[in-house]
């Protein structure tokens, strides 16, 4: 892996300006680790007071509508959020997924819609438990990451710069026990060569696939140490500095040499 390792913190629903003191520790913190890259994704309503503070941290979004503009009651689209200060934006969450019904046409709209914005795009995909323990993980990621990636060629051209993935089994998130290493190292592995067919042989290997999923500073080293993970989609561990720059620290590591 020649990028450096990308370590973003999903905030979910959390987060008032009372969390704006942790995202500063946060940004110090960051400005130690430089060999990583760090971003969080805070609630909307963080998005530019964090934007505002931050020196070293990246800012994004959990979600923008696939439309610029329009009669959308309580929808936020992409140039807004980049207005905000966003540089990039999480899609395709299971927790969109199965919480608002999104689709895969859904989600391929809006990725086409924030690469338009100008935004980064974290695209999100993960099987559930009842999937995974009939046999057909490895198919149904792959149906659900062609489904929602754009078209080849309504992509921008830096493509492996403004797409990662992120692969959040769904039997993982929140539970406290990630997927094992041999579950994420098959499941990247389908995820690279997937890339690789559908973006070409030199964009589709430099995009970073993160994995996310009861990510925490004392499992970290271990998940980092798998092949094709360029980095950790974290949620609960993110809500703190001091979790969170635990992970960034993990990452740093096997990476020194
Ligand atoms: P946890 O790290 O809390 O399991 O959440 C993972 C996740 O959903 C990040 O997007």
């Amino acid at each position: 892996m020649t990028r450096r390792p990308y370590i973003v913190g999903n905030w979910k629903m959390h987060g008032t300006r009372a969390m704006l003191s942790e995202a500063r520790a946060i940004d110090r913190a960051a400005q130690r680790h430089m060999k990583v890259e760090v971003a969080i994704a805070p609630p909307y309503t963080l998005i530019h007071p964090i934007h505002r503070e931050a020196e070293q941290i990246a800012v994004g979004a959990q979600d923008c509508h696939h439309e610029d503009g329009g009669a959308h009651t309580g929808d936020i689209s992409g140039a807004m959020v980049a207005d905000a200060g966003a540089s990039f934006v999480i899609l395709g969450h299971s927790e969109r997924r199965t919480g608002h019904g999104e689709s895969d046409a859904l989600v391929r709209a809006k990725a086409g819609a924030a690469f338009a914005a100008g935004l980064r795009v974290i695209l999100c995909c993960g099987e559930s438990a009842a999937t995974r323990e009939s046999g057909k993980a490895v198919a149904f990621i792959k149906r659900q990451l062609k489904a929602s990636l754009p078209a080849a060629d309504q992509l921008p051209a830096d493509i492996a710069d403004r797409l990662t993935i992120a692969y959040e089994p769904i039997w993982a998130i929140g539970t406290g026990t990630p997927a094992t290493a041999d579950d994420i190292a098959e499941m990247h592995g389908v995820i690279r060569a997937l890339l690789i067919d559908l973006l070409g042989a030199e964009q589709g290997a430099e995009v970073r696939i993160l994995y996310g999923g009861s990510v925490k500073p004392d499992n970290a080293a271990a998940i980092f140490a798998v092949s094709e993970v360029g980095g950790a989609l974290v949620g609960g561990a993110s809500l703190t500095a001091d979790s969170f720059m635990g992970i960034a620290l993990a990452a740093s590591e096997p990476f020194d040499g």
